[in-house]
């Protein structure tokens, strides 16, 4: 199969919150793309979609033919039949429960061709036991967006030992077409490779609040003000190399004996937990947070997504 050979994309849970982004990003590239979901009646992809689209259309990302091309790409079915039979690709994006991933992956093998590629987008479960209910592994790979994935550009691809080199590559290439910066995660392995880094971060950071060495305000704003500001633009290898692997060495050989290695989660999150303060659904967290707060703390984050991405655009 070729890159041009894949024209039809069906997304399984497609009206969810991830499956309405990955829509707008496979439409965008210009595919066909069929949301399979369980009940045509409540869907609310088309308004969801339109509302994303109207966002992109008011920060100037994309102008008003793109946004009619990219809706008129986009069709509902809760018919299997219908969403499978003639797909290329089927994108599963349902619940983070595996007897839910296996019956899904079930019904994608029972309708799909055998050429049709089927792409995951867990987050934390193992693709290769998602896969493990199928009988054609060499096609399943995963294919893990991050939220908002409009936005974010990571899409890490994940093979299993069973997965074709076909199959990885054409899913990668795919990615890149859609504009997107995919990511090879060679090993199917827990948290994958951005999560895996994104919570080694976050380790130390709880067991230094835990600690009583900082509060969770003066942490948060440490990273974003520090290593964080750069961060868009250097990661850690090639900062390595920039103030000398000898001084990596250096401070490696110093330093990581200092740092948490525990494997249990941090001590204040199990109390946060436990007291049900949830953080910006209740009001409580790690800090306070008044309704306010929390639209606003949302609202600047979007809004840092959106600029970010004009300035790739521009820059890259
Ligand atoms: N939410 C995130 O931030 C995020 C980020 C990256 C990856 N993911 C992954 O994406 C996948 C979907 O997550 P989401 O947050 O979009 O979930 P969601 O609950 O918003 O959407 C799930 C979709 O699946 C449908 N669905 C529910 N039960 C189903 C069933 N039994 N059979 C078939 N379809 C069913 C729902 O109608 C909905 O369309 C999960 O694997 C999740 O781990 C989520």
């Amino acid at each position: 199969m070729k890159l041009s050979d894949i024209k039809k994309i069906a997304i399984v849970g497609g009206s969810g919150m991830m499956g309405v982004g990955i829509a707008q990003v496979f439409a965008s590239s210009g595919r066909q793309v069929t949301i399979k979901t369980r009940n045509v009646q409540t869907c609310t992809v088309t308004e969801d979609l339109s509302g994303q689209l109207s966002a992109f259309l008011e920060e100037g990302l994309i102008n008003e033919t793109d946004r009619d091309r990219i809706l008129s790409r986009v069709n509902i079915t809760a018919d299997a039949i219908e969403a499978y039979s003639d797909a290329d690709l089927i994108f599963e994006s349902v619940p983070e429960v595996m007897e839910v991933k296996h019956a899904t992956f079930r019904e994608m093998e029972r309708y799909a061709k055998t050429s049709c590629i089927f792409a995951s987008g867990t987050s934390v479960k193992s693709i290769t036991e998602i896969a493990a209910v199928c009988e054609h592994k060499e096609r399943i790979v995963g294919a893990h967006f991050w939220n908002p994935a409009v936005l974010i550009p990571l899409v890490e691809v994940i093979r299993t030992e069973d997965t074709s080199d076909e199959v990885f590559q054409l899913v990668f290439d795919l990615l890149q077409e859609c504009g997107k910066k995919p990511a090879k995660c060679l090993k199917d392995v827990p948290g994958f490779l951005a999560n895996r880094l994104q919570h080694a971060l976050w380790r130390e950071a709880f067991y230094m609040l835990d600690e009583g060495i900082a509060d969770a305000a003066t942490l948060d704003e440490c990273i974003k003000n520090s290593f964080g500001f750069r961060l868009p633009q250097l990661g850690p290898f090639e900062n390595a190399d920039m103030v000398s692997t000898e001084l990596t060495l250096n401070i490696h050989s110093y330093m990581f004996q200092h740092l948490y290695s525990g494997v249990e989660p941090s001590r204040t999150l199990v109390e946060l937990v436990t007291e049900g303060k949830q953080g910006f659904a209740t009001g409580e967290g790690f800090q306070s947070w008044t309704p306010e707060q929390a639209a606003r703390s949302k609202a600047v984050l979007f809004q840092y997504l959106i600029d970010q991405t004009k300035y790739r655009r521009s820059h890259y």
